[in-house]
């Protein structure tokens, strides 16, 4: 099953973590992210091993490999988020080829439910079946479109909307327009009990000027990671905002933050998305 369009860019997350794995300071290590890679027959060019001198590689590399560089950051962070927050119910929305659901140590009974487009949730399943072992939490796989009522296909797979769910949206709201992400938080809202959780990465608010665009096909050109996928979103609603709106606990977590906490500056990041380009992190917990 090929994996095209968007969900080229979820390969290209995996081929970062592959990356970051083979970094000797790894800050994760996922043992089937270059074998999904490989899967995917998708050509995405990072080089399959840290180099020795990131100098001395070509600029659109060095983006890459910087680029991956914060992904091996936000995987780290999110994986941290979910150890502390210790729920039972987690809920990747957008999950791409995310491998949590074998990589983490999860307490017994952890339910794990993974929402993404069914050519990636189908190529995810296939490949994991071929190379890893039973995954390590009770997984379940849920083909759907967060634009269009999801709801109900959670609640088919075992989804307990009664119970805590710790959510994660990593990498997704960027893809998102300003009307589906705030659905899409609403959504969110609507399905948590107390005691939920929410780690979110945030949508850059792109402004939607000839330049960027320019940049982002550029960069996309020259990878063949569609991130001119990444149509500028104007006005993106603010995750912290709208939790917060709704009575949750709210802490934000920047970019430069993530830096200081892995000791991992991304001063030289030149990548279609600089770290000022990021959005940072929303945390929340519902009372
Ligand atoms: C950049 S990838 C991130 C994947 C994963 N969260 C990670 O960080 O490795 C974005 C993912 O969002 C998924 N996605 C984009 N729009 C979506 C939508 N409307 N409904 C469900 N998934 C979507 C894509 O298929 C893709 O797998």
């Amino acid at each position: 099953m090929p994996v095209n369009g968007v969900g080229v860019t979820a390969v290209a997350v995996a081929a970062a973590r592959a990356l970051e794995s083979d970094r000797p300071d790894a800050l994760v290590v996922d043992p089937w992210a270059a074998a999904l890679v490989r899967a995917s027959a998708v050509a995405v060019p990072f080089p399959e091993r840290w180099p020795d001198d990131l100098d001395a590689v070509p600029a659109v590399e060095q983006s890459l490999l910087l680029g991956a560089t914060y992904i091996g950051m936000r995987t780290r962070f999110i994986d941290d988020e979910l150890r502390a927050g210790a729920l039972r119910q987690i809920a990747i929305l957008g999950s791409g080829l995310d491998t949590r659901a074998w990589r983490l140590d999860w307490p017994a009974g952890t339910r794990v439910f993974e929402l993404d487009s069914p050519e990636v949730v189908t190529f995810l399943s296939g490949t994991m079946d071929a190379v890893a072992p039973a995954p390590t939490a009770d997984r379940r796989v849920v083909a759907a479109d967060v634009t269009a009522p999801w709801a109900s296909a959670m609640v088919r797979s075992g989804f307990g909307p009664g119970e805590p769910t710790h959510w994660v949206l990593e990498g997704l709201l960027p893809y998102l327009s300003s009307p589906d992400q705030s659905a899409l938080l609403d959504d969110v809202i609507d399905l948590s009990a107390p005691g939920s959780r929410a780690v979110i990465e945030r949508a850059p608010a792109l402004t939607d000027t000839p330049e960027t665009r320019e940049r982002l096909q550029t960069f996309a050109l020259a990878t063949g990671i569609p991130f001119d996928e990444l149509l500028a979103r104007t006005d993106p609603p603010d995750p912290a905002r709208v939790l917060a709106a709704a009575g949750w606990t709210v802490a934000e977590v920047s970019v430069a933050d993530l830096e200081h906490r892995y000791d991992r500056p991304l001063v030289a990041d030149r990548s279609a998305s600089t770290a000022d380009q990021r959005g940072g992190f929303v945390t929340a917990v519902k009372g």
